[in-house]
């Protein structure tokens, strides 16, 4: 559930709440001396207490830091928190900033007890206001704060019997009226603002939606549990949605991923979502698709013990489809959006596909299956071959993939291979925009060598190096010539603890990416 955020014209130092959150840049204080205009107001009120605790504390702004007291009603709120968003020169780490510091704070207010927050941040100082586009700036900040709020109030303890509750009830975004004076009046401002909260809400929102599947358990989030998500998503959501079984699986000829799929008691479905713009031009349409193994055992070529732990999360690719399908009727682009995912789970027993098997899946690829744990891209294939039949402007598809790639970039990156630079360059420059991390790997095609069978036209493995190319490579045979972006998400869709404004466990990666990468496509030179 996403918090309610309003935006209010309001002083600082005047505006009641239980806690006052001060966001502010490295450098606020030097020697004693306090330069952000918020804060210079605040301590104004406070007798000079905000300079000398922040003397004794060594406090400057610095990305991470914090200076907590209580007033004594000596301003409006009855506790401040000022937080450091450090110093960026660029504008979308500067806003990442701006989301981790709103989620930290919704987490003091949670330790708190608070039941209303009040968030203010640097955007009155003078270089901010000199700025000649400064006003789609205010409304992307507040975007950003309203979201670090809703991701920092997210908690998956629906099974814990002791819950920490949140008691915040209302945050409010403290602005400046800089804007009502120059267009026309504050409400039509404070309407503007308002609306990028509710953005920033409805992406956090559909964010936590994503981690919510992902930390399901796979006992409960079965293939057909999955599809019934979609379903309701659609129902909710006003979109088309077509959810697949067996025998209509068979008839697409889907061998892959059938392949995958038999070694489970729990049948497998393929789900198509869809948005259809209202202007029925003949705009090309954008195909998402996502990997959906609700649980990878690594069939016969099992797991360890420790490896198939989390395993559950192997289906973090849809769940991120399904999350951004949900907001695409808010984006409203001129063009259709779909989103694919083939799910089933990946188990070994008497009706387990085997090592050695040769499988032809839709497309007409011979694929022989040395290890059954690269399951991952033979649904894949069969489900990005059907996604480019219908000839979409771009596929984007979103897998936790190989291990491989926590190899190559850490826990916290994605990784991006792609046929196509312009796409590749979009996408990219989306994940900046919207705090992911990615990084482009390439598609070296002197590797293809890895991944051809002697008796098959491809293997599903290419051997331990360059693990998450291989894997990456083997896809490109499914895609045909569709720009295509596959980001293997294996590390950042889940994490082993807490980082910032994501959460242990499902994060919700890619979501917000995908959500960015379609408004901008929807309106583009925004
Ligand atoms: N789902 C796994 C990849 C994975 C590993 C995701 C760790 C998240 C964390 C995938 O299906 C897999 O098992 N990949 C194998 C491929 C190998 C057998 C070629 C891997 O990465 O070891
Ligand atoms: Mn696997
Ligand atoms: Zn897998």
């Amino acid at each position: 559930m996403a918090l309610d955020t309003q935006v209010v014209f309001a002083k600082p130092a005047s505006h009641s709440c239980d806690l006052l959150a001060v966001l502010v840049r490295d450098g606020a204080v030097a020697s004693g001396k306090i330069s952000d205009a918020h804060l210079n107001d605040l301590d104004h009120a406070l007798g000079g207490l905000l300079a000398s605790c922040a003397v004794q504390e060594e406090f400057t702004g610095k990305e991470g830091q914090q200076l907590a007291l209580h007033t004594h009603g000596k301003v409006g709120a009855q506790r401040l928190l000022v937080l450091g968003i450090g110093k960026n020169s660029d504008a979308d780490r500067a806003r990442d900033a701006l989301r981790a510091a709103a989620a930290r704070a919704v987490k003091a207010a949670r330790t708190a007890g608070a039941r209303t927050l009040g968030l203010v941040w640097p955007h009155s100082d003078p270089a901010r206001a000199a700025r000649a586009d400064g006003t789609d700036d205010l409304e992307r900040d507040v975007e950003a704060i309203a979201e670090g709020a809703s991701l920092g109030a997210y908690s998956f303890d629906k099974y814990k019997r002791e819950k920490k509750p949140l008691k915040v009830a209302r945050v409010q975004i403290l602005a400046r009226d800089e804007r009502g004076a120059r267009r026309g009046g504050e409400a039509r401002a404070r309407a503007d603002l308002l609306a990028a909260a509710r953005m920033g809400e409805r992406i956090a929102e559909a964010t936590c939606l994503a981690r919510d599947l992902v930390n399901e358990p796979a006992g409960r989030i079965t293939p057909a549990e999955l599809a019934r998500k979609a379903r309701e998503v659609a129902r909710e959501r006003g979109l088309q949605v077509e959810v697949l079984g067996p025998a209509q699986i068979r008839k697409l000829d889907m061998n892959l991923f059938l392949g995958v799929a038999q070694g489970s008691a729990e049948e497998p479905r393929l789900v198509r979502l869809s948005y259809a713009p209202r202007a029925k031009k003949a705009a090309k349409a954008v195909a998402l698709v996502g990997k959906a193994i609700t649980f990878d055992s690594g069939g016969l070529s099992l797991k360890t013990a420790q490896g198939m732990e989390d395993m559950k999360t192997d289906m973090a690719g849809a769940a991120a489809v399904i999350a951004a399908m949900s907001l695409v009727p808010e984006i409203a682009p001129p063009f259709p959006v779909h989103g694919y995912f083939g799910a089933c789970e990946n188990l070994p027993s008497g009706t387990a596909y085997k090592p050695g098997d040769v499988l032809v899946g839709r497309n007409g690829v011979s694929v022989e299956v040395l290890n059954t744990d690269a399951e991952g891209r033979l649904v894949l294939g069969d489900v990005l071959a059907w996604a480019a039949e219908s000839e979409p402007a771009a596929i984007v598809d979103l897998a936790t993939l190989t291990g491989a790639i926590l190899v190559a970039l850490g826990p916290w990156t994605a990784g991006l291979f792609s046929n196509d630079d312009a796409l590749a360059g979009e996408v990219q420059a989306a994940a900046r925009a919207a705090g992911e991390s990615v990084w482009r790997m390439p598609l070296p095609p002197e590797m293809e060598e890895l991944i051809k069978s002697p008796i098959a036209d491809l293997k599903n493995t290419g051997g331990r190096y360059g693990g998450s190319i291989n894997a990456a490579l083997f896809l490109q045979h499914f895609v045909g010539k569709t720009p295509w972006v596959h980001l293997d998400i294996a590390g950042p869709s889940s994490l082993d603890k807490d980082k910032g404004y994501n959460p242990r466990g499902g994060t919700g990666a890619g979501v917000r990416l995908l959500a960015e990468w379609l408004r901008r496509r929807a309106a583009p030179g925004t």
